[in-house]
């Protein structure tokens, strides 16, 4: 089934009996969640700098998501000025982090879109402990497996690391059994992006891969749904 086929009430009915073929599965392993036809695609901003250009570029990639279908819902987490450290194998910490887990929990989430500034050729340190904070997510279930993963990376320079940016954030959540989107021209590895001045506005082709990977994760999650 491409994409062109899930309308609104193709893909209702498809979802209705995936979400039912859900509780039965849910409600054999004793548990309670089981997707709606909700398909949510949540973005996350990982600069230390709230609302700024790396939050923009997810935005960006969120609401060409939000276009491709109805039952299509986006949120934004800007992780820019929580207090938050990574995770070193041991209890969880309590900290500005922690609240938000849950989300990632939510059956209804169909994919992520990560976005990380490029700092020093790699992804930020927000990025990383983000990202490692997410282990409860592997274990005792892969809830992220076969989920769609989109990555946007924004830089002050041209050819200043976005694409090893996105390949870092790719190679570590294959540890969460998330599949990468990509492979379209321009936006082969994902949103590369331009900023200067604090601004992406200028970037028209950067703000175009964003947007284009956030279509292909919205276009990617509703099929693992189907
Ligand atoms: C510590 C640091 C290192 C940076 N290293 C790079 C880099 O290697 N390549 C690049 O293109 N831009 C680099 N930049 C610029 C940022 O990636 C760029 O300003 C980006 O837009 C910041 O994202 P934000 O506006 O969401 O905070 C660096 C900025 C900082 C603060």
């Amino acid at each position: 089934m491409n994409t062109k086929q899930l309308d609104r009430r193709g893909f209702l009915g498809v979802a209705g009996t995936v979400a039912a073929m859900g509780a039965i599965t849910a409600a054999g392993a004793g548990q309670a969640a089981a997707p709606s036809g909700t398909v949510k695609i949540l973005g996350v901003a990982c600069s230390s700098r709230r609302g700024m250009t790396t939050a923009k570029a997810v935005q960006a990639a969120l609401d060409a998501a939000g276009q491709v279908s109805p039952v299509i819902r986006t949120e934004l987490m800007d992780l820019g000025g929580l207090r938050f450290t990574g995770w070193s194998g041991n209890d969880q910490p309590e900290d500005d982090f922690s609240p938000l887990l849950a989300k990632f929990r939510d059956p209804d989430v169909g994919g992520l879109i990560i976005g990380s500034p490029c700092y020093f050729r790699s992804m930020s340190s927000v990025c990383k402990a983000f990202i490692e904070r997410l282990a409860p997510l592997r274990s005792p279930k892969m809830l992220l497996a076969e989920k769609a993963l989109g990555v946007v990376a924004v830089g002050g320079f041209r050819n200043g690391g976005q694409e090893l940016v996105i390949s870092q954030i790719q190679a570590a959540m294959l540890c969460f059994g998330m599949i990468a989107v990509g492979g379209h021209a321009p936006a082969f590895q994902g949103g590369t992006l331009l900023s200067a001045n604090n601004s992406i506005d200028e970037d028209e082709l950067g703000l175009k891969t964003a947007k284009m990977t956030g279509k292909h994760v919205a276009e990617a999650a509703l099929r693992a749904r189907a």
